[in-house]
């Protein structure tokens, strides 16, 4: 059985991936907890044979070589500051963790010889495109500091397969969905703010597009990549499913039963990116598709939410009221 080092693994997206594939491999899982990270996303998993969590920061090289020692085959780096509106506020934070926690990882990787380095960037690296869909060679025109910071691990980890022949895979994934999502993102706020009867603040008109792509089917395409993608090459891992902001909220609307008086348009984002959208053909030679039905695995999702409220009501009275409070004034 292979043993990866996932970071980043009690986020989003991590802690999904860790869920899906425990059976299949073993998983040391390096977190900071950082107001993102939640020990509650993996509760279910904690004493599994297959799984050990450490806790600890991507850029402390000490720690990072204690995982390597471990006896890693694959490292998959989930570890970043995520979120474009923090990023605007606090870029420095951007900066250290996604730019300079990935070298230390990218370093030790080198230098312990590890099989297989997944650098999980995003679609926001090519900026925004108005028309059309992007392709892995198109250039890169990151527009905030999240997506700049991206953007250098990108090319960071693109340089150590060029450079010392570390056999490096980019995957850049569209807007992911689903559960365990950190209610500052679109979707888990604006469903639990609605069931609590919020208002939903939409930016600017709503007519911004993002691509939509279940957890789940990014979690296989990862997956996927650790034993098809190529050295160096980086892939597009599409959702297939372009909406509005306001599509999206209307859906969150008529599925906890609120109307639209709570909508409530606020100061757009600045250098708010109008569209993305991915080319998925390369990954598709690999075999992978997105297979979840959009409106069924969102209806999913936002049920999801309404059910666990045990889940996300600790964290919007913690951390994210402050956050919040900072943003909004409320
Ligand atoms: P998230 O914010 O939910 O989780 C990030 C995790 O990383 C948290 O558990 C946090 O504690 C941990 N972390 C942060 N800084 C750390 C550090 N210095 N050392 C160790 N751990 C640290 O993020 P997510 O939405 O799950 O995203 C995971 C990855 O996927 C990120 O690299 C993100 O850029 C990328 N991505 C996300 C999406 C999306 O829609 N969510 C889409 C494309 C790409
Ligand atoms: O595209 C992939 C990226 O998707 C990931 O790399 C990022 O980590 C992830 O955070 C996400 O970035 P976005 O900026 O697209 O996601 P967010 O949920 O913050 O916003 C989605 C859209 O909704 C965007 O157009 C801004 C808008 N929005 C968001 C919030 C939080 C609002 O109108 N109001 C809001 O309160």
């Amino acid at each position: 059985m292979k043993k990866l080092l996932v970071t980043g693994g009690m986020g989003f997206i991590g802690s999904n991936f860790i869920r899906e594939f425990i059976e299949k491999y073993e998983i040391v899982n390096l977190d900071k907890l950082t107001y993102a990270g939640n020990p509650a996303n993996l509760k279910d998993i904690d004493g599994h044979p297959n799984y050990e969590f450490v806790k600890g920061d991507i850029c402390d090289e000490k720690i990072v070589e204690e995982c390597m020692e471990k006896g890693i085959d694959a490292v998959i780096n989930f570890a970043a500051e995520t979120h474009v509106d923090r990023s605007i506020m606090y870029a420095g934070d951007f900066i250290q963790t996604d730019v300079y926690g990935s070298f230390v990882l990218l370093e030790a990787a080198k230098k312990f010889g590890i099989e297989r380095f997944l650098q999980i960037s995003t679609d926001e690296v090519y900026g925004e495109i108005e028309v059309g869909l992007f392709k892995e060679t198109d250039q890169l025109n990151p527009r905030n500091p999240y997506s700049a910071s991206k953007t250098g691990a990108d090319r960071l980890a693109s340089s150590y397969h060029n450079t010392y022949g570390l056999y490096t895979v980019i995957v850049r994934p569209s807007n992911n969905y689903g559960p365990f999502q950190y209610p500052e993102k679109l979707i888990p706020l604006f469903t639990t703010n609605a069931i609590d009867g919020k208002s939903l603040p939409i930016y600017g008109d709503g007519s911004q597009i993002r691509d939509w792509l279940f957890v789940k089917d990014n979690c296989e395409a990862i997956e996927m990549l650790l034993s098809k993608g190529k050295a160096g090459e980086a892939y597009n891992v599409g959702g297939e499913n372009e909406r509005t902001n306001m599509e999206i909220t209307k859906k969150i609307l008529e599925v906890t039963g609120k109307d639209e008086s709570i909508i409530k348009y606020v100061e757009d984002r600045p250098g708010h990116d109008k569209r993305y959208a991915l080319d998925n053909t390369k990954i598709n030679k690999l075999g992978w598709k997105p297979r979840h039905d959009f409106d069924e695995a969102m209806e999913r999702t936002i049920r999801w939410y309404m059910e666990n409220e045990g889940w996300w009501r600790p964290i919007k009275s913690g951390e994210f009221k402050k956050y919040y409070k900072e943003k909004y004034g409320e």
